[in-house]
């Protein structure tokens, strides 16, 4: 979005009875704010109690974002465990609260399952001593390759407690993807299901494994979780989950660990090269984790609180598990998508479990929208309270029908931004603080420390009314602390563009008020249906196919998605484009990455627009992805202006 295109800003005051239950009001949210700022050592000093340590800290941040040392420790001399936190320490207050409702994907088929924090933690102590059965200790790797189980929550908590690394690969990823995920982080061991039921589909997770396992050292070994029964096939590496657990003893000592051992890698798409594996330490994650979900949903104890995103990304590992079981909550985990059965799926699950907070992304909300709203109107929806927002801009239009249609115009809306590396939100209203704007990610949370840059010269803009690219001035506990093996990679990508700063890669503007609007991201990720995408990633996908000589990729808005894959695909000599061509390709970018790559458009191009030193000109091809051509700038320095007219005469989208 651009300023002009910015919506007239309606305002949402909170009420006075959210003010006056909520944590925290607008005078409060100020003055804590201004503490986390000044003082961030007391401040943090004094959150990092919310947890249960088995070393008590005694130095709090010690952080630095110096050029050639970046260098991040929170809590750097305490030692916990993450498991114990999120659910030993609940045992004799809660042990019979429910502390995961699982919902199946087919409500016809299956009952939803509640488990408490006892049987979770005799679950959680089975599947570690599993693991430790297999050969696992702390500091291995683990691969989590699960469809949304509860054996998902297991194995991450089971890992957590015996001190392994995890990494989750969303079952939507590819046997490639999955491979080089394996590999990257020399996993010892993987955990997979037979099969993902989504949607009334199934995906063959195991087949899928085996396939990623191919490409993988012998020594690998596979932990099969059964899902739904059907056969697969056996071969030497694999270990029947079910079994094992059977036998092993639910009791399992969690691990010491220090505050800044890692906890888990997950691998997310930049602007270059393959997926980095973003590294999250035990101590400072787990603070910001719980801390932020506590604020930003003003969760109460005995709160139901959904969120709907899936274990594989960043949302289901802090607000999904980490987040609300570390605070005692009653977490659910949905196996299934928002329009099966059918458009109503989400308020059911919201009436039948007496959801109090729900989360979602706004994709999902635009896509639900379309469906029209007696799905929602006829389930009871009298106990939300308050509605999150994550992934992507929201759009006025959308927000306004959360609001109205799900909400009842009662609950406020938490606008959600932040990102893989920064481990929970970092720009977000609060809700008995903040006066809501439709569209706008508004205050920063508690310790975080937003500065606009000019894009070109890396000036500061202070002020209001301003628009530049967003950075943060200064560590939060919640921060990334490397990419996994390649400490160089993390300073690049996110501290070399901008000296003494985090880049986030997104732009924004700060309006009159002071409130902070994402406008998109500002490199060469894109953004679909709230997933980040590496256009270099599925264009050298695309190039991997042999009629592909060459490959440029950008994103172009897209109603339900938020944006589109559009790739301009140049072919060897002697291929002639097709129909049938274009399909194939389809098909391969989702067997090389996953069905999440797959183009949306493609286009046949000829020739790309490039400078004469061989750059291809991104700016061009975004316009006419946009269909908004008549803006394309200055073309002169490129070698050959005349490809542009060839594109723009077979454009793909036209409005
Ligand atoms: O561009 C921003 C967008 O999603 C990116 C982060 O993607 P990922 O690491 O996959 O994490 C997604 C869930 C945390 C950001 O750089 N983004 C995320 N939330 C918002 C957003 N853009 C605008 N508004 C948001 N609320």
């Amino acid at each position: 979005m651009t300023m002009q295109e910015m919506p007239s800003q309606a305002a949402y005051p909170p009420s006075a009875e959210m003010s006056a239950r909520a944590h925290v009001d607008a005078t409060g949210y100020a003055e804590m704010y201004a503490t986390s700022i000044n003082d961030p050592e007391a401040f943090w000093g004094k959150e990092g109690l919310r947890l249960e340590w088995m070393t008590p800290y005694t130095k709090v941040k010690n952080t630095s974002f110096e050029p050639g040392n970046i260098d991040i420790r929170w809590f750097e001399d305490g030692t916990l465990n993450v498991a114990a936190n999120c659910i030993d320490r609940h045992l004799e207050t809660r042990g019979d609260q429910t502390a995961i409702i699982w919902e199946p994907d087919d409500p016809t088929k299956e009952d939803a399952k509640h488990i408490t924090y006892r049987e979770l933690h005799g679950s959680v102590c089975k599947m570690a001593n599993v693991l430790k059965d297999l050969g696992v200790s702390k500091g291995d790797r683990v691969i989590i390759y699960l469809p949304m189980i509860p054996e998902a929550a297991y194995a991450m908590l089971a890992c957590a407690r015996i001190g392994a690394i995890h990494s989750i690969v969303f079952a939507g990823f590819s046997p490639d993807a999955l491979g080089a995920r394996i590999n990257g982080c020399g996993a010892k061991v993987v955990i997979t299901a037979d099969f993902a039921p989504r949607g009334g589909r199934e995906t063959p997770l195991k087949a899928n494994t085996d396939a990623a396992l191919a490409q993988c050292e012998d020594d690998v070994k596979c932990l099969v979780v059964k899902r739904t029964g059907s056969e697969t096939a056996w071969t030497e590496r694999d270990y029947d989950y079910n079994a094992l657990s059977e036998q092993a003893s639910a009791d399992c000592t969690a691990e010491e660990m220090n505050a800044e051992d890692p906890l888990f890698i997950l691998y997310t798409s930049g602007s270059t090269g393959q997926p980095k594996g973003v590294v999250h330490t035990t101590g400072g994650y787990l603070v910001y984790a719980s801390m932020t979900h506590e604020y930003v949903f003003d969760y109460h104890d005995g709160d139901i609180f959904w969120c709907t995103a899936d274990v594989g990304w960043v949302t289901g590992h802090s607000y999904i598990v980490y987040g609300p079981l570390a605070n005692g909550a009653t977490t659910i985990m949905f196996e299934g998508v928002p329009t099966y059965p059918d458009a109503g799926r989400f308020w059911e699950v919201c009436a039948k479990h007496k959801v109090n907070q729900f989360y979602t992304a706004p994709t999902a909300i635009r896509a639900l929208m379309g469906a029209g709203n007696e799905w929602v109107t006829k389930h009871d929806l009298s106990d939300l309270r308050i509605l999150g927002s994550v992934g992507e801009p929201i759009n006025p239009e959308a927000w306004n029908w959360y609001h109205e249609v799900v909400g009842q115009g009662r609950c406020p809306i938490v606008d959600t931004f932040w990102q893989t590396e920064t481990g929970g939100h970092m720009l977000t209203p609060l809700p008995g603080a903040t006066t809501l704007k439709p569209g706008a990610a508004q205050q920063p949370f508690f310790g975080v420390k937003p500065v606009v840059l000019e894009p070109t010269s890396g000036e500061v803009i202070e002020g209001k009314g301003i628009e530049g690219v967003l950075c943060i001035g200064d560590s939060w506990p919640g921060q990334m602390r490397t990419v996994w093996g390649d400490h160089e990679r993390f300073e690049k990508t996110y501290f070399s563009d901008y000296k003494g700063y985090y880049f986030s890669g997104d732009g924004c503007r700060v309006d009159e008020d002071g409130d902070f609007w994402i406008t998109g991201r500002v490199d060469d990720v894109i953004n679909v249906s709230g997933h980040r995408m590496g256009t270099a990633e599925v264009e050298s996908a695309l190039v991997a196919h042999a009629k592909v000589a060459e490959s440029a990729v950008v994103g172009y808005p897209h109603d339900v998605k938020g944006q589109g894959i559009y790739a301009y695909v140049t072919l060897m000599n002697g291929e002639e484009p097709s129909d049938a061509l274009r399909k194939e390709l389809e098909v391969w970018v989702r067997t090389e990455i996953g069905p999440i790559a797959k183009p949306d458009l493609i286009q046949w191009a000829p020739g790309l627009p490039k400078t004469r030193s061989g750059k291809i000109m991104r700016r061009i091809l975004r316009k006419i992805a946009e269909d908004d051509f008549g803006a394309l700038g200055d073309t002169s320095t490129l070698a050959d202006p005349s490809v542009v007219d060839d594109l723009i005469a077979n454009r793909m989208n036209r409005k």
